[in-house]
């Protein structure tokens, strides 16, 4: 079997003593996986994946990226391999203008200066946010802030991107927008770890999924077999998308009970009517 690009091996972490925010968690994720992680507020989602770039470090267990182990390699060997767009872009931003910002980690990696500058040109280009090369970071929206973040980690080319909790506060259409973006990504043969408590978007994007519970993993499998699954969500404290909960309740009349769009639910509608009407 093909290495994972990531391997947790009973992995703990505590951040005082005492209680661990996440326990004992074993875990392969494949290469160009496509991994929602879900869980309440506090079940450790955060914890876990700052691990994997080294923002923390194991109290206990070890993770391996690509086989290396993160406790023992710097923050900037890893940047070319994990990138990573936090919940509050403002924890993330702090140049002065735009393209400083975006090209900051890049020069961070001693790259040359006029490759700095096709890549971050490129990528603005990419982002639709080319216009605001020259503007500070602060006087923009924060949908376009959230963007700047996402350019900056984009810029690395990392091999796996972490987003925790990335559309927070973006409306639908920006949401749509960025999901475009990882989805090119994830197909270009990006591994892609999506931290969020919306089912709706798991249920869209990702192919398969990590479901936590007060620190500790309690389901994971393909995105359709956890939605399927209400008694694990409800374990973990989260709903079915309502789709998928519509197909269920229809399930006499012959719907699947399994369902996670509304294009599969329509298809699937559609199905029973031709064989009914
Ligand atoms: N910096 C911190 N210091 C102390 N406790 C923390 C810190 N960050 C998170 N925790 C605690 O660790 C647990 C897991 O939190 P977190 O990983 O942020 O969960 P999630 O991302 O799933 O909401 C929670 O009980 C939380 O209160
Ligand atoms: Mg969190």
């Amino acid at each position: 079997m093909a290495e994972p690009i990531i391997r947790i091996n009973r992995l703990s972490h505590a951040y005082e003593e005492g209680t661990p925010a996440i326990h004992d968690i074993t875990l392969d994720i494949p290469d160009n996986a496509f991994l929602a992680i879900i869980g309440h507020n506090g079940a450790g989602k955060t914890t876990l994946v700052k691990h994997f770039n080294g923002l923390l470090k194991p109290s206990r267990g070890q993770v391996l990226v690509t086989g290396i182990d993160v406790a023992s390699t710097s923050t900037a060997a890893l940047a070319h391999l994990v990138g990573f767009v936090f919940q509050n872009p403002d924890h993330q931003i702090f140049s002065g203008t735009v393209q400083e910002e975006v090209a900051f980690g890049l020069k961070n990696l001693g790259i040359a200066s006029h490759e700095v500058e096709r890549r971050v040109g490129q990528i603005l280009d990419e982002l639709e946010i080319g216009a605001f090369r020259d503007t500070p970071p602060a006087m923009l929206g924060y949908g376009l802030r959230r963007k700047i973040t996402l350019a900056a980690v984009l810029a690395m080319d990392p091999r796996i991107l972490v987003l925790d909790e990335p559309t927070v506060g973006l409306d639908a259409h920006s949401t749509n927008e960025f999901f475009n973006h990882i989805n090119r990504m994830h197909q270009q043969g990006h591994s892609i770890i999506l931290v969020t408590h919306d089912m709706r978007l798991a249920a869209r994007y990702s192919s398969s999924c990590l479901v936590m519970r007060q620190g500790c993993t309690i389901g994971y499998d393909t995105t359709r077999n956890i939605f399927s699954n209400s008694n694990l969500l409800a374990c973990a404290g989260l709903a079915q998308p309502a789709v998928t909960r519509l197909g269920s309740a229809l399930q006499d009349a012959g719907m699947p009970a399994n369902l996670l769009s509304v294009e599969e639910f329509a298809d699937a509608y559609l199905g029973l009517s031709e064989h009914t009407l």
